[in-house]
């Protein structure tokens, strides 16, 4: 039986836009189970990389309440939100998020030894090379291609094996075969470490791949499917 460890309830989210209200996301009523696997799905522009950063604690709510484990996240502050998400928590942006002034090899180290990981270095290099970068750890970000980032980010989230790992698009940039790589390493975590995967994508054969497929349509859950 899984565990219900993440919940989303009457979440909403609006902005202003040219100095008008804009709602993003209508009344989100959501429940992740630990373990399990989700695909978020939607149009361009329908509000995933928005509810991400939400569950994440990364950006808060205007209304409703977001549990973790169940502590409800939009209570803490910034501070306390980074330390419940410290080393449970990860994150591929669609944006990567790199560095700059760190190389690739750095970039992974980092999130390790900021956790005081035992083995960093070792991890480290097994990680990069599971993503095909051991020929790339000295390069700085801006030597990368987009996939090569991509993938650096990718290392970066999996070499701390989070319970939770949220990943924006983590094919999006990808050609097939390195795709397949990242989404097979995706799916090992999640059997190895019971990791639950929340994953906004446009890649139908990846959100095919997952236990439930949620879509979004204008901010709001259109439909919330189990695959068979
Ligand atoms: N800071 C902001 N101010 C105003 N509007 C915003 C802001 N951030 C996002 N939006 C709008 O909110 C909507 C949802 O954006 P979001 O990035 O969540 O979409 P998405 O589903 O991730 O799209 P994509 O598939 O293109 O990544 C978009 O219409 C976007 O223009
Ligand atoms: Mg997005």
């Amino acid at each position: 039986m899984s565990i219900p460890f993440l919940k989303a309830e009457n979440v909403s989210k609006t902005l202003s836009s040219g100095g008008k209200p804009l709602q993003i996301l209508k009344t989100i009523n959501l429940t992740f189970s630990a373990a399990s696997t989700n695909a978020i799905v939607g149009a361009s522009g329908s509000g995933k990389t928005t509810l991400l950063g939400l569950l994440a604690g990364l950006d808060l709510p205007s209304a409703g309440s977001i549990y973790f484990s169940d502590k409800d996240i939009t209570k803490l502050s910034e501070d306390g939100r980074a330390k419940l998400r410290a080393g449970r928590v990860a994150f591929i942006f669609q944006s990567f998020q790199l560095l700059q002034h760190l190389t690739a090899y750095e970039n992974v180290l980092l999130s390790l030894e900021i956790l005081n990981s035992s083995q960093a270095k070792s991890k480290t290099l097994s990680i990069l090379d599971r993503v095909g970068l051991s020929h790339r750890l000295d390069h700085y970000p801006n030597q990368l291609s987009g996939g090569e980032q991509q993938r650096c980010a990718i290392a970066r989230a999996f070499v701390i094996k989070p319970v939770l790992l949220f990943a924006d698009e983590p094919t999006g940039n990808l050609d097939l075969k390195t795709s397949q790589t990242v989404v097979d390493l995706l799916f090992e975590l999640n059997h190895e470490r019971q990791t639950s995967l929340i994953i906004a994508t446009h890649d139908i054969g990846l959100a095919s791949r997952c236990e439930r497929v949620i879509t979004l349509s204008g901010g709001e859950v259109l439909s919330d499917e189990t695959n068979k």
